[in-house]
């Protein structure tokens, strides 16, 4: 793919991330219409998420016929050349009225994640990311942060029931031991943003799919962060542990956490 090819992907997906943001918050305004469901224990659902991914899938279909699309929700084949598709990441605080939400989109090509978009419009927030060309927010570049002891790091956690708790009450205690500050606000696509933006110093969680990471694993890699390795083996279709933070805490947070 031509760098020309790639600069066009950017600008349009950060354009449609715009306008699934307005779609998305004029759901969020309207909380009684939300027609919310659950999937399984806290793994929520509402219209809103099917109406912005049924919106990005059409347009990201007409736009680049050639590459596949994968989402939460409508699922989707790999290839060279796919967009892999949040539509709301922290369904469950879009749902409570949080602000806490984002729509998330990533691009791979060749297996390497390429661009990251990533819009949360309640927050009134834009990150823009491509490989090479480093990290922005709202149009400013972004680094993380400069930290380098454990004792001061503010650390974010995401867990759901896919992995046993006592797995996360172990490493918890290991962080808490450690000096640590652990927080979970319940986005793992803005938590790997909040390490790129300098908020925190490392997010971690044992177990989430590629939807919730494509894209901010390619803001916070530009940001200059540390990411293990979610796309190995079968990371496109069945998720990974994601470890991301600043390089300086990554061998420390890599054994409070067990991630590689
Ligand atoms: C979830 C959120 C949550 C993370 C879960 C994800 P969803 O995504 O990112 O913070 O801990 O692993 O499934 O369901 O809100 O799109
Ligand atoms: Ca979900
Ligand atoms: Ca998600
Ligand atoms: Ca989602």
């Amino acid at each position: 793919m031509t760098p020309a090819e790639l600069m066009l992907r950017r600008y349009a997906a950060q354009g449609l991330a715009a306008e699934a943001g307005r779609i998305a918050l004029d759901y969020f305004g309207r909380r009684e219409s939300l027609g919310v469901t659950m999937k399984g224990t806290q793994d929520w659902l509402t219209v809103a998420d099917g109406a912005v991914e049924d919106f990005l899938r059409a347009r990201l279909s007409a736009l680049f016929p050639g590459d596949t699309v994968i989402g939460e929700e409508g699922g989707g084949e790999a290839s060279d050349a796919v967009w892999i598709l949040d539509p709301i990441d922290g369904t469950a605080n879009f749902a409570h009225g949080d602000r806490n939400w984002c729509i998330s989109i990533g691009f791979l090509l060749d297996r390497q994640p390429t661009i990251g978009i990533v819009s949360a419009p309640s927050l009134g927030e834009l990150y823009v990311a491509q490989r090479d060309e480093g990290a922005t927010l709202n149009g400013q570049h972004i680094v993380v942060s400069g930290a380098d002891d454990i004792s001061r790091a503010c650390i974010e956690l995401g867990w759901s029931p896919r992995i046993p708790s006592q797995r996360y009450l172990d490493m918890i205690s290991r962080g808490y031991a450690a000096g640590c500050s652990i927080k979970r606000a319940g986005s793992g696509t803005l938590g790997l943003c909040n390490v790129a933006n300098g908020r925190t110093e490392g997010y971690a969680e044992l177990h989430i799919n590629a939807w919730d990471v494509a894209a901010g694993i390619v803001i916070v890699s530009e940001a200059g962060g540390w990411v293990s390795d979610f796309f190995a083996g079968d990371g496109i279709s069945k998720g990974n542990p994601i470890l991301c933070c600043v390089p300086a805490l990554a061998s420390q947070l890599s054994d409070i956490t067990g991630i590689t």
